[in-house]
């Protein structure tokens, strides 16, 4: 019996490992691993992310992973209140609100930008908090700085992507804070490291928050050497990008409304009910939308070129079988 091939297109990974400066710096850190991370390495990688981000170091926090944004604001800036877009990644994350005991208020995308305009400031105990590109679906919610009366948090999980970032308002006076995860075009997801760009009073706040001393050494020497030498992660875009297109406009091709997309995914109406469980019964996993959006619905990663490739005839095969 042969082993059944197995493709996961369900978590918006990079299909591409890191390059091997990348993984050799991160396997030389582990003859090191007896002693805990050393606090001088991280503040040089904070300041090569400051670099790569365009801002001062003094608002960038090396944080374990952009999910951990409501533990760490709950917590440090004692946000209480978040008012989220629906859909969005935050309602992966469902727990992180309940167990720090925090309000969500749900707005539709093309609704919450007005509702933040309109409500005024109580300093960052109620914040904005947006995924710009949206997850699951792709696209902006907004170009350009939106008018916000409250603290506005831009996760900006797949800006390699969309080209898009707030990180230059980054100031004392306009209450604007970016999150960049390194687990997209940087290949590091398994590393669980992110930059939080925040003011700097806010930024020194999230500092003693003990969360981030659970950054290892292996993720900081990894993004070390990603950041010293960070071509690899344009490359990383470049063939996602050429994916993209190319897996795109097949499925549109095969009569599939697919959404214009600023990520590393693409988000499909097929209108086939059960369409998860069918690609998954032929060895492709993706994420359902079904329940979360609409029936037939389903976010799908950009893989390699033989992966994408595998997606498409399997799509196709389903519909012909149809
Ligand atoms: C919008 C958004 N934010 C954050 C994350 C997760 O980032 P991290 O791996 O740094 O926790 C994702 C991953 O899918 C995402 O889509």
């Amino acid at each position: 019996m042969g082993t059944r091939r197995l493709i996961y297109l369900n978590q918006n990974e990079s299909p591409i490992p890191p390059p091997p400066h990348v993984i050799e710096a991160a396997k030389a850190s582990l003859e090191k691993i007896n002693r805990y991370p050393d606090p001088r390495l991280k503040e040089h990688v904070t300041e090569l992310a400051s670099e790569y981000i365009g801002v001062d170091p003094e608002h960038v926090v090396l944080i374990p992973g952009a999910d951990t944004i409501v533990d760490m604001t709950s917590r440090a800036l004692k946000t209480r209140e978040y008012i989220i877009p629906e859909p969005s990644f935050y309602d992966i994350i469902l727990g992180s609100f309940e167990w720090n005991d925090v309000r969500t208020i749900r707005y539709p995308l093309d609704e919450i930008l007005g509702k933040l305009e309109n409500k005024g400031s109580t300093g960052w105990s109620s914040c904005g908090l947006i995924d710009n590109p949206n997850n699951p679906l792709g696209i902006l919610v907004f170009t350009g700085k939106p008018p916000t009366g409250i603290p506005l948090i831009v996760d900006e999980a797949y800006y390699e992507y969309s080209g898009q970032t707030l990180a230059p308002h980054v100031r004392e006076e306009e209450n604007i804070a970016v999150i960049r995860t390194f687990s997209k075009a940087f290949s590091l997801a398994g590393l669980r490291i992110a930059a939080a760009v925040f003011p700097s009073e806010e930024a020194s706040r999230l500092r003693r928050d003990p969360l981030i001393y659970r950054l290892t050494t292996p993720s900081l020497e990894a993004l070390k050497a990603a950041l010293e030498d960070p071509a690899y992660v344009k490359e990383n875009v470049r063939v996602v990008e050429r994916e993209k297109k190319r897996v795109a406009q097949r499925l549109r091709e095969l009569g599939f409304k697919v959404y214009p997309s600023y990520t590393n995914f693409l988000s499909v109406e097929t209108g086939i009910n059960n369409i998860t469980r069918i690609l998954a019964s032929r060895g492709v996993i993706v994420k359902s939308l079904e329940k979360w959006i609409k029936p037939g619905m389903i976010r799908v990663t950009i893989g390699l070129p033989s992966e994408n490739d595998f997606l498409l005839s399997v799509m196709e095969e389903i519909i012909s079988s149809d």
